[in-house]
């Protein structure tokens, strides 16, 4: 018998989840000690059971502790399997010691992860110079992809779209959601200058005139790679792009002053947002 269990935020995922697959819906009771420390208790008994951890890892440090602590419990319990669907992966981005002594922590949250759950299944997590899950973690994972979803989403709303990915790594996706949406596609290149400083390097696009621009790409943190694109296409003539994400993290005021650079931004539920127009429960059954 499975049973998904949210983590605090989680709880629709977990409610379709269970709907969509017939399954038990399990409660997660949590709180904070007077002292910020983190209480968790299995509401239910979850011995013999599949248990899914349901737990989107936008702003991770704040959900982490708990997620493990949970995980753990479950097994200590005697759960079958102990599961965790993480539509977003957090810490996938640094990969890499670019500056002597910084944590690759993408090896250190696998680790983490791998120690506490039986397997794990999440959305087109951020690899760059991992090519695989495998590499990072020790346990079984599974990788799904949004970009139907997208390209299907521009089909049914978008006339003559112009599908642009920001930067080389956005180019797998935009080709494979623009030929299902049936649009055309261009693809510029980014340099990362820092943090919040990129720069988008667009040629001339008068080619691509009367066409709509549709932003894509997978994350949206800063904000910085989306407006820089958004503003070059203005500048060239183009009207406000449609903005389109999967995992929209929008951290501080990324989300409004995309707003005002934007037709529409839409996202998936991957990262619960008041964009989030497109459901991934489906993928995760
Ligand atoms: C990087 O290559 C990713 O695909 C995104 O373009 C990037 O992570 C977006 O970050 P930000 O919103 O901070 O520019």
């Amino acid at each position: 018998m499975r049973l998904f269990i949210a983590l605090p935020g989680n709880e629709t995922l977990a409610t379709d989840l269970a709907r969509l697959s017939g399954c038990a819906l399990g409660t997660l009771e949590t709180r904070h000690f007077p002292d910020g420390e983190s209480y968790v208790r299995l509401a239910d008994d979850v011995s013999g059971k599949d248990v899914d951890f349901v737990c989107t890892l936008a702003r991770p440090d704040d959900q982490i502790l708990r997620l493990i602590f949970a995980a753990r419990t479950a097994r200590e319990l005697g759960a079958k399997t102990v599961r965790l669907i993480a539509p977003y992966l957090a810490y996938m981005r640094q990969d890499k010691r670019f500056q002597e002594g910084e944590s690759i922590s993408s090896t250190h949250f696998a680790k983490l992860l791998s120690d506490s759950f039986d397997s794990l299944i999440t959305i087109d997590p951020h690899l760059h110079r991992i090519t695989d899950l495998g590499e990072i973690f020790t346990i079984p994972t599974k990788v799904e992809h949004a970009a139907p979803l997208l390209a299907d989403w521009i089909g049914n709303n978008v006339k003559n779209a112009l599908v642009v990915g920001p930067d080389s790594e956005s180019q797998q996706w935009v080709e494979s959601v623009a030929e299902r949406a049936g649009a055309r596609q261009l693809i510029l290149n980014k340099n990362r200058l820092g943090d919040h400083e990129v720069e988008i390097l667009v040629p001339d696009l008068s080619d691509y005139e009367g066409l709509a621009p549709v932003l894509v790409d997978d994350i949206i943190s800063s904000g910085r790679t989306m407006i820089e694109t958004a503003e070059a296409l203005i500048a060239q003539g183009f009207p406000k792009p449609y903005i389109l994400t999967v995992h929209a993290l929008f951290a501080g005021s990324t989300y409004w002053q995309l707003n005002q650079l934007a037709k529409d931004i839409i996202s998936t539920d991957a990262v619960p947002h008041e964009t989030s127009r497109i459901g991934i429960a489906e993928l995760l059954i």
